[in-house]
């Protein structure tokens, strides 16, 4: 391959990893009032609370495997405002968008700004690359609070 070329395929995969920074098969949750918010994380000025449907609380609970079209959210909120929302939305087939290096499962990860606009600055592989040190818990960071949640969203 000349130097040109090789300058040309590197600006080329640089280009077509930098479209995965863009939107995915994530949807903004329609019905974020619907959402179970079972737990809360406190990191100096942000406030996180991190919600989910009923349905994958009781999955979890039951030992079941969390259903398809599954969101968890993870509102951050600043100055008593939503910041941002990170989503994790899980598909039939979703990780096949990847390659196994990157691939979480069926999971897919979005970050939305406080007006459910996408962040198209965001890689979502650096979401998936943190979150893979979780595969064996669903690849969730806050696993162990949905099997613990009673009813009321611990602080
Ligand atoms: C450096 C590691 C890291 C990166 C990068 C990261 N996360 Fe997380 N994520 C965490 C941790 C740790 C938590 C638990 C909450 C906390 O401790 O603040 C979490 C929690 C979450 C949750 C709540 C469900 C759960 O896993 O408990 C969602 C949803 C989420 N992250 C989405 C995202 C998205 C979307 C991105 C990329 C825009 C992202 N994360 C990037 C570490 C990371």
């Amino acid at each position: 391959m000349s130097f040109r070329r090789f300058v040309l395929a590197l600006l080329f995969s640089v280009a077509g990893w930098a479209a995965h920074a863009e939107s995915n098969r994530v949807e903004f949750p329609a019905d974020l009032d619907k959402l179970v918010h079972y737990t809360t994380i406190r990191r100096g000025e942000v406030t996180e609370h991190i919600l989910t449907t009923s349905e994958a609380l009781a999955a979890v609970k039951n030992g079941q495997p969390i259903p398809d079209g599954t969101h968890f959210v993870l509102v951050d909120y600043r100055d008593g405002k939503v910041y941002r929302y990170f989503v994790m939305q899980k598909g039939p087939g979703w990780g096949n968008d990847y390659d196994e290096v990157r691939r979480t499962a069926d999971w897919q990860f979005q970050w939305f700004w406080a007006d459910e606009s996408i962040n198209m600055d965001e890689n979502t592989a650096r979401c998936q690359s943190c979150h893979t040190a979780r595969a064996e818990r669903n690849y969730l960071y806050t696993f162990d609070a949905l099997g613990a949640f009673d009813g009321a969203a611990m602080e």
